[in-house]
């Protein structure tokens, strides 16, 4: 036997010598979520280890984040049934608690990268990305909600904001929109396949966001599909986007590597709450290591081809690292 790979693994320096990937914290993003009050601190009941904050302890949290190395934070605001209508009228209200809070916080750590959703769900009282009429997802209508959600966060301070309504043509439409109102230097990161998934469930309890009535399947994507995710790119890149974004990541690996293979910008990946329950809750069990499943899983993510995770898991990780 001539060739023999098993000497590339035969001690722990030769195996970090041929380590083709490697994670970092500072490929992190950090999703949050936000509720209204003061000295609150929610546990969310699917996702264990993961809180709803109130804007006081949010900013503890990202201090104590910011000092493991996390510097990007992604925040999504839970709202009480009380402040929904059928236009998500509170998504741009500049005294709404959601970009109040974002104020504060670009105001408090003006070196972290704050990124803000922008989609109609949590305002909505339908529960869904886009304005309904008559069962129908008006897409060029919700445009122009998704237009004033992204400017008031603009306003409030965010870094990037992140579109994950799927409605055509609206990274155009922000893109124009955010230039023309003076925030040139303002960020898209584009949820440019993003599918109709079962791993979402988590995360709609999190933030009471699920659809009254139908599902999402009108505008995001097929699980069958890939090809349709290089049409997404195509034109989330004509329009101006920064960041291509894949989700869920850990059974859409394939997507996030043609898009890496197809499109220049960087490639982020959602490594969604229902990815974290999963782990989370057979580690609860004894029926695998948690840490050693994170790692991997975050370890794929970076194989396939995402240069930035988006993961409930970055504080762990971190702390891991420490
Ligand atoms: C909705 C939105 C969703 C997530 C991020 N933004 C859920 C959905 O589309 O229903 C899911 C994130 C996760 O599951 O971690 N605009």
């Amino acid at each position: 036997m001539l060739r023999r790979p098993r000497r590339n693994r035969k001690s722990a320096v030769i195996r970090s010598l041929v380590e083709e990937t490697r994670l970092s914290v500072k490929d992190l993003i950090l999703p949050l979520f936000l509720i209204d009050g003061i000295n609150q601190k929610v546990e969310v009941a699917s996702m264990p280890g993961v809180y709803r904050y109130s804007p006081d302890l949010m900013l503890e949290e990202i201090d104590a984040c910011m000092q493991l190395g996390i510097k990007a934070f992604d925040i999504f605001p839970a709202y009480p049934e009380s402040k929904k209508d059928k236009y998500a009228t509170e998504s741009h209200n500049p005294e709404t608690f959601y970009l109040k809070a974002i104020n504060k916080i670009k105001h408090a750590f003006p070196e972290a990268c704050i990124m803000t959703d922008v989609a109609m769900d949590p305002y909505s009282s339908d529960g869904h990305d886009g304005l309904v009429e008559e069962g129908q997802i008006l897409n060029d209508e919700t445009l122009e909600i998704l237009g004033k959600m992204a400017l008031a966060q603009a306003q409030a301070g965010a870094d990037i904001i992140g579109p994950s309504d799927m409605m055509d043509g609206r990274i155009g439409h922000l893109r124009r929109l955010l230039d023309k109102e003076g925030f040139k230097e303002v960020s898209i990161m584009s949820y440019t396949a993003k599918y109709a998934s079962a791993f979402y469930n988590p995360f709609r309890d999190a933030l009471d966001s699920a659809p009254k009535s139908g599902d999402k399947k009108t505008y995001q994507m097929d699980p069958a599909n890939a090809r349709e995710a290089l049409i997404e790119a195509q034109l989330d890149t004509e329009e101006g986007a920064d960041f291509l974004m894949v989700k869920p990541a850990l059974a859409y690996l394939d997507i996030i590597r043609l898009l890496n293979e197809n499109f220049s910008l960087p490639i982020a990946a959602y490594n969604v709450s229902g990815e974290y329950a999963m782990i989370k809750a057979s580690a609860a069990n004894g029926w695998l290591d948690g840490e050693r499943a994170m790692v991997e899983s975050l370890l794929s993510i970076k194989r396939a081809g995402a240069k930035i995770i988006l993961t409930y898991f970055a504080k762990e990780y971190a702390q891991m690292q420490k």
